[in-house]
């Protein structure tokens, strides 16, 4: 979508969700980029990230890198997350929540309850909707991120109905501490072929049990969860979905499917939807090379048509494109990832008039190719990002100045498509 001289003014206009009003329309969306301590607390450099995004004037933050369950945190793909599986995580949470609350900016937080087929190895059985893996395809990966050759996750083994139960009810007990801990709403998210998203399409989910075909089952854990939640939250605390409006593949389901699903959702007591794209075999959608392809595409009106809550629209990069999301009315708010990471003040620069100085993403996707590494995130055109915490001038941690340079070399290595050409030859060779 090209930016335009449109007023962007409607960005500045009050959202409200629940009984939570957000200031304006820009949101911060979920990002495992907030560099946690080892023990899962929130370290200097989370808070010093998220309150410089709240400075920079963002209408709320979707905090990402989350795990509600044990599960979650024993089998997460992503290097340190921040744990919401215990009571004891809850005073270092509140002091993070304070933090960001004192520059007047609500904050969420994303409650991933299990990875599925995304888990790595851990001491629990790797568990889905139905016993089915993911082949993901190099060409399938966001621009800048490169395999070598296919990737076949783990199969996973056809969750019983008390594995759901427990799961459900573990992470309606992390929204609970959540709201303990100063957060102002929860999100659920169900997507990236994570262990919800896995039963709401039927290419993932073919069990014949109360979790399984038609929509109403497969929505079912969601309603559940939600229900839950709402039991321990009462009725005025934000509880949304986070879910995908195309699995994009072959035989896979369509926005229709996955509005269906939502609008069921929304019914239970949802407050707010949203919207991603793709999932792990369509990562490039989901890490989309294009602007707000939701809406380019036509899934955000068959969404808008579905819901009558607040709609939130992924893929944002630029003013124009923020404000015809909303002026519009193909959704209620813009979500943003990658072009906070390059610009934390991306909402005061629009507010102020100042569009021309954001500094824009290259969506060269370091950031991602780091994450997948297991490197710290960093941003090619950001180099505060990820050093927040840090003062001016200071040199980096020892640790840091013995991992960096081994780091740019894997980097520079593996982002070297005829290299990377060779070792997947070689590997076809060998097997
Ligand atoms: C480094 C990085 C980390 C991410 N971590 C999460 C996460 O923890 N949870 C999540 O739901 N999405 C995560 N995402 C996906 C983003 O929230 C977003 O959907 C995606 O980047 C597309 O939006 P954008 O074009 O604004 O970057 C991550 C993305 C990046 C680049």
């Amino acid at each position: 979508m090209p930016d335009n001289a449109e007023s962007t003014d409607v960005l500045f206009s009050p959202l409200a969700i629940n009984q939570v009003t957000l200031a304006n329309r820009i949101v911060m969306g979920p990002m495992a980029a907030v560099s946690p301590r080892p023990d899962g607390r929130p370290s200097e450099q989370t808070i010093a990230f998220l309150c410089e995004r709240a400075k920079g004037g963002v209408g709320l933050i979707i905090l990402g890198g989350t795990t509600a369950t044990r599960r979650a945190y024993e089998e997460s793909p992503v290097k340190g997350t921040l744990r919401f599986d215990d009571d004891r995580y809850v005073p270092a949470l509140k002091r993070m929540t304070d933090a960001v609350h004192a520059h007047g900016t609500p904050i969420f937080a994303e409650l991933t309850a299990s990875f599925g087929t995304m888990a790595k190895p851990s001491d629990w059985p790797c568990i889905a909707a139905s016993a089915r893996n993911l082949v993901i395809k190099p060409d399938t990966l966001p621009q800048g991120v490169i395999a070598p050759f296919e990737v076949t996750t783990a199969m996973p083994r056809e969750a019983t109905v008390d594995e759901i139960a427990q799961i459900s009810q573990e992470t309606a007990v992390a929204a609970a501490r959540a709201q303990r801990a100063g957060f102002d709403g929860v999100e659920i998210p169900a997507m990236m072929s994570y262990f919800l998203a896995s039963f709401l399409s039927p290419r993932s989910n073919w069990r014949t049990d109360e979790y399984g075909g038609s929509v109403e089952n497969r929505a079912r854990v969601l309603v559940d969860i939600v229900r839950l939640i709402r039991e321990r939250v009462g009725a005025s605390f934000p509880i949304g979905l986070r879910i995908s409006a195309n699995e994009h593949v072959e035989g896979g389901q369509g926005p229709e499917g996955f509005a269906n699903i939502a609008r069921h959702v929304e019914r239970a007591g949802l407050d707010y939807v949203a919207l991603t794209d793709g999932n792990y075999e369509r990562m490039d959608a989901s890490i989309s090379a294009t602007d707000t392809p939701t809406v380019a595409h036509g899934e955000a009106k068959i969404f808008r048509e579905a819901l009558s809550g607040p709609l939130l629209i992924g893929g944002v990069h630029g003013p124009g494109g923020a404000t015809q999301v909303v002026s519009g009315g193909h959704g209620d708010a813009v979500m943003l990832a990658r072009p906070l990471l390059a610009d934390p003040e991306f909402a005061n620069k629009i507010r102020d008039g100042r569009a021309p100085e954001i500094v824009q993403c290259d969506r060269h996707n370091q950031c991602l190719r780091r994450m997948t590494l297991g490197m710290p995130i960093r941003c090619t055109v950001n180099p505060r990002m990820g050093r927040e915490s840090r003062q001016p001038g200071s040199l980096p941690p020892a640790e840091r100045l013995v991992k960096a340079p081994v780091e740019r070399a894997v980097l520079a290595a593996s982002g070297n498509p005829r290299l990377m050409s060779l070792v997947g030859k070689l590997a076809k060779k060998r097997s």
